[in-house]
Formats: structure tokens, C-alpha cells, sequence
């Protein structure tokens, strides 16, 4: 394996501990019963932008599905910023909580089923 493609598959690996940290983070709330963003959310939320866009730029020998990209894109989008803007309240509406952890579902869904 050449330096590059070990750099790609760092991002992919840094991707996936997002997605672990945002549905972790949504999940142990929604559970406990106080519907509030933590912190595991807010990095998780943020990760995924960020590995997202650099895992999307062109690769040696990797094809991407830009329509999918584009999906993804504005899903973690809208997800981040349902993420960061309420991030120092005591708690969120019920609706915008499972909203969250609905879109993280469905963009892990689109990742992966959508070939
Ligand atoms: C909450 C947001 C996100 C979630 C839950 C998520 C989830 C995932 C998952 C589970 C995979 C692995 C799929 C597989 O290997 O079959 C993946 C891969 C990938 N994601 Fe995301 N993703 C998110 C955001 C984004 C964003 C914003 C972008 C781009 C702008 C993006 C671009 C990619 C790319 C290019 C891959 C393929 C990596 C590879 O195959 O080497 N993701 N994502």
C-alpha cells in the first residue's frame, strides 16, 4: 500500500469514529431521557464535515458518485448546524433531538447503499 492510499484510509477510519461518536453521543441522551446535545455530538457532527469533504477530493484510482456526495453534503450540513446552533442549551425539542439521530441514519444509509 502506497503513502496515499494510507492517508485516504486514515480519513475513511476518522470518518467512521465520527459516525460512532454522533450516533453514540445521540443515542446515550436519547436513552437517559434528557434530549440535550453533548459534546461526543458536537465532534462527531464536526468530523464528519471535515473527513467527509477531504475523503470527496479526487484519489488516484478512486471513482466517486458525485450526486451521492452532494446528498451526504447537505445532510451533514444541515446536521451540524442542527448540532452546533443549540449546543449550550439545557435541552432541545423532542422533534429537532430525533431529527438528528433520523439524518445520521438515513446519510449512513445513502453512504452505503447508494452505489
Ligand atoms: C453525518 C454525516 C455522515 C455520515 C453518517 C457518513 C457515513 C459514512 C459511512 C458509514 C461510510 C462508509 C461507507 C462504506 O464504506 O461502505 C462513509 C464513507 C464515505 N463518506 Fe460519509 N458520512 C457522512 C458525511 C459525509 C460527507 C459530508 C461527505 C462528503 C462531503 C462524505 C463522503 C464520504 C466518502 C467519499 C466516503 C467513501 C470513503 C471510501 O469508500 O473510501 N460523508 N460515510
Amino acid at each position: 500500500m502506497d503513502a496515499v492510499e494510507l492517508l485516504r484510509l486514515t480519513l475513511r477510519y476518522i470518518h467512521l469514529i465520527g459516525f460512532a461518536l454522533l450516533l453514540g453521543g445521540f443515542a446515550v441522551q436519547y436513552l437517559s431521557g434528557k434530549l440535550r446535545i453533548n459534546s461526543a455530538m458536537l465532534w462527531g457532527a464536526v468530523l464528519q464535515v471535515a473527513t467527509g469533504v477531504l475523503l470527496s477530493s479526487p484519489w488516484p484510482g478512486v471513482d466517486h458518485t458525485y450526486p451521492k456526495i452532494g446528498v451526504k453534503l447537505l445532510l451533514a450540513v444541515l446536521i451540524a448546524v442542527m448540532v452546533v446552533v443549540p449546543r449550550k442549551r439545557a435541552e432541545v425539542n423532542r422533534g429537532h433531538f430525533i431529527g438528528i439521530g433520523a439524518m445520521t441514519l438515513i446519510t449512513a444509509a445513502v453512504a452505503v447503499f447508494w452505489r
